[in-house]
This record gives structure tokens, sequence and C-alpha cells, in this order.
């Protein structure tokens, strides 16, 4: 009795001394005294070896013991927390935050979203179609014969013979599926990747983007044709740009015409990107062919209707002067991140 009286004695004196300012001392601390395995209920136990005459004054001295220990546990928790409150009170929260990168949008999507949204204000719907196309939708439906040499091996890729399935060529393959399923009047904008087998260089890749426009009704001119792109150029690159028809020859469309505009890189002075012409190449367009049309069971007697091809690429360059095609496909983040901001 007397030794255990002593030793409290001493376990109040190791607890004096603790300092914990830390929560995992402070956790130690309520382990070492307060757990379940801890100091106090070891000798709370001893209660039962204390002859009974003795247990009433004991058990005061445990009492006043155990009050001892859950006083210092509050008074360090305090200590600790207050420190954790100090930290609180001398953070600055008006400080900037740490930078974090955000994506940016590809040069091709800002370009491909800036086309789309001019003519979807002229009332033109998105189409889309597969990229792994028949031979129908992507040749024999848009008037392209079996000998034409844009069916030659060397420009398609094939995935299979016979039945043909090859990676389309062109967007113009969605004008198919588009006629396939809809009746006039038609007003469809097509934006898609194709595919061509070509060695790859600054200036070809073996994949690249078209967008393609289609509109069918009754009454449709060659002069609404003209009056829509040239509608589409200034909101595009601004009312300053000049524009050229040249005549042309596509299988899907009669008559066929190519459009340039005045070169912006060099404001039509002449440099590479023209090739010292002053004028850019844009897109191929035309009044649809009456046999497209009857292969969609679409009656050219009653309706007519153009449509162009562009691609995104050329459109991106006169817009962003990028004159490799390969950084394109290349994803070097310092290329990419040129473009942070734009929409
Ligand atoms: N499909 C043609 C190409 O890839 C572009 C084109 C030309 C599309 C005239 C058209 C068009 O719709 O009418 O070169």
């Amino acid at each position: 009795m007397e030794a255990l009286l002593q030793q409290i004695e001493k376990y109040k004196q190791e607890i004096t001394e603790v300092e914990a300012t830390t929560a995992e001392a402070l956790e130690t601390f309520r382990i070492q005294w307060l757990g379940t395995k801890g100091t106090l209920k070891n000798v709370m136990g001893e209660m039962k070896n204390v002859p009974n005459e003795h247990k009433r004054a004991f058990g005061q001295v445990l009492n006043e013991f155990k009050l001892f220990v859950e006083a210092k546990f509050e008074s360090l928790q305090q200590a600790t927390g207050g420190a954790d409150n100090a930290a609180e009170k001398t953070f600055d929260w008006s400080l900037p935050s740490s930078f974090v990168p955000v994506g940016t949008r590809h040069p091709l999507t800002i370009v491909r979203n800036q086309i789309v949204s001019i003519f979807k204000t002229l009332g033109f719907a998105i189409a889309e179609g597969p990229e792994m196309e028949d031979d129908w939708h992507n040749f024999g439906a848009m008037n392209l014969p079996e000998d034409h040499p844009a069916r030659d091996m060397q420009d398609t890729f094939y995935i299979n013979q016979n039945p043909a399935w090859l990676l389309r060529t062109h967007t113009s393959s969605v004008q198919a599926r588009v006629m396939e399923n809809q009746k006039p009047p038609i007003r469809v904008i097509c934006p898609g990747r194709v595919y061509r087998n070509e060695t790859i260089s600054a200036r070809a890749h073996c994949f690249f983007h078209q967008i393609e426009g289609l509109y069918i009704d009754e009454n449709v001119s060659f002069a609404d044709l003209k009056q829509t792109l040239y509608f589409f150029v200034q909101e595009m690159f601004g009312k300053g740009v000049q524009v050229r028809f040249r005549p042309s020859y596509f299988p899907f469309t009669e008559p066929s015409a190519e459009m340039d505009i005045s070169c912006l890189i060099c404001d039509s002075k002449g440099c590479n990107v023209c090739k010292h012409t002053g004028w850019v190449e844009i897109l191929g367009s035309g009044m649809v062919h009456p046999k497209v049309l009857e292969n969609f069971g679409i009656d050219s007697t009653k309706y007519t209707g153009f449509a162009f091809g562009m691609g995104v690429e050329r459109i991106c360059q006169l817009k962003y002067q990028v004159n490799d095609l390969r950084l394109y496909s290349q994803n070097d983040v310092r290329f990419l991140k040129q473009f942070t901001g734009a929409m």
C-alpha cells in the first residue's frame, strides 16, 4: 500500500514534466496514461488488492490521480490546438494561390469551331459520318467512276479489298450519308478527319481535316454558293480579304470551282505560302451533280444544290502562320501552349 502510494507520486512527477506540442505527442500521452492498457487503468486495477479498511482512502487517492491525468491531458490538448490556431492567425489568406496549369485547345479545334459557328449562323446543321467507309459512300455515290485516279491504291488506305472498306479520303462521304437519310431542304456542315496515303512532310500528311458543306433546296443557284462562301471568308478573315473563283473539275459537282483568297501572310506581295502569286486556294466547290442527287432519289429537275469542301489545316495555316503540317500532330506542348486563351 505504501509502495503503491509512492508509485503514484512518481507518476505524477513524470506527468508534470511532459510537454507535448504536436498532435502525435499528445496521442502518445493519451495512449500511455489514459488508454485502455494505460497506466491509469493499471493503477485502478490495484484496488482489488487493497485491504477493505483502506479501500475508501485509496479510492480517494485514485480518483484524485485520475483527475490529475485528465487535467494534464486537457491542458496539453489546449497547448497543441493553440499552436494550430497561432499558425492560422499568421496565415495570409489574401496570398495568390499556387499556379495550376490549364489545358489549351488544339489550334485545329479552335479553327474548326470558328468555321462551324459561322455556318451555324446561316442555319447550317452539323452532320458527322464514320472515318471507315465503304466504296459506295466515299466514291461510287459521289460519281467517282471506277477508273478515277483518286481510287488508286496510292491515295487510299484500304482496310479490305472485297468488299472494299477504306479510310475516307474526303468528307464528301458524309454528304452521301446525309442525302441517304434526309429529304431536301438540306443544309449541313460536316467537319471530320480524312486519310490519304501520302508520305509525311511539311506540306503533306497521311491524315488531315476537312469541312464539307451541302445545301440542297428548290432554286439554289451558283450565286447562292458564291454569296455564302464570300460571307464565310469575310467572317473568318475580315472585310479586307479578296476572293476569286477559278473553274475546276470535281466528279460530284457541275460546274465546279475552286476559291482562292488574297494571301494574308504577305498581304498579296508574294511569299512561299502563296507561291508568289498573292492568292491561296482554300476550298473546292460546285453545284451538286444531278447524278449524285439521283443516286439518293432526289429529283434533280426539282432540286438543285451546292457543295464545298475545305481543308482545316490550310485555314489554320493562314490564321496562325504555321508552315509545317507535322506540328499539328506531334503534340509538342511548346507548340500547343501558344494557343492558350484562344477559343
Ligand atoms: N472532296 C474534295 C477534296 O477532298 C473537296 C470538295 C470539292 C468537296 C468540291 C466538295 C465540292 O463538296 O463540291 O478535294
